[in-house]
């Protein structure tokens, strides 16, 4: 079956999350790395728990908190780890930052050369609406993506399969008409389980995860997307 969307993970793949560590080591010098890598840590662990022990309810789900205010929570773990008091004005400059993440360089080439072959574009993110779209507006990446699709009207985060499944309702597909790219390791293993023909942005220079299928393609940058679907 040929592949029909190609689906973006946004935080690592789209958007460099780890470049808000310039700021942290700003502001807290000689930690910004450690800080970037724990804030990143503790904030996937929050979506996970909430999903894993929060499952949505007809009556709602008690403890969602939106990926911003998971983003905000995430951060002042990081700082308390750290033994690092949380000034409110550097919480805001930093969340302010994380609302609009530098994007990497390849991937602009890389969306306008997916449409003008045809292929339809998403997203499909935990990040909450509003920090999504403008992460791509302020990457100038609005042209090239049909939709931005954020979990966040489900109430539960990826890796939950009925995040997947967005995609292919939205687009009315099979979840093998789906390329999804991401460079991280586990939400490549979701949506392959799910599915989808993934396609690991291995950015990081990781070792393929042990657990679950091998991703279909794999490379160091967005470029591999091109390779993978020709
Ligand atoms: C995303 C994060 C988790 O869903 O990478 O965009």
């Amino acid at each position: 079956m040929s592949i029909r969307v190609v689906a973006f993970d946004a935080y690592g793949t789209l958007f460099d999350v780890y470049s808000v560590a310039a700021l942290l080591e700003r502001h807290h010098p000689g930690q910004g790395a450690t800080l970037a890598a724990v804030w990143r840590d503790k904030q996937m662990e929050y979506t996970r728990l909430i999903s894993l022990s929060d499952p949505f309810t007809p009556t709602g789900s008690r403890f969602y908190q939106s990926f911003w205010e998971i983003t905000r929570l995430a951060l002042r773990y990081a700082l308390a780890k750290q033994g690092l008091v949380n000034e409110e004005a550097t919480e805001r400059a930093l969340m302010d930052a994380y609302g609009q993440l530098q994007a990497f360089a390849e991937n602009k080439a890389v969306l306008s050369e997916l449409k003008a072959l045809g292929f339809k574009t998403a997203i499909l993110s935990n990040g909450s609406p509003e920090m999504l779209n403008s992460a791509v507006s302020h990457a100038e990446l609005t042209p090239w993506i049909d939709r931005v699709l954020s979990v966040d009207g489900l109430r539960q985060y990826k890796t939950m399969p009925v995040t997947y499944a967005m995609v292919t309702e939205v687009f009315s597909v099979k979840p093998q008409e789906v390329l999804f790219v991401s460079s991280n390791g586990w939400d490549i293993i979701g949506a392959n389980w799910f599915g989808f023909e993934t396609c690991w942005v291995n950015r990081g220079a990781l070792p393929v995860e042990t657990l679950g299928p091998a991703p279909h393609h794999q490379g160091s940058d967005l470029t591999t997307v091109l390779e993978s679907i020709s």
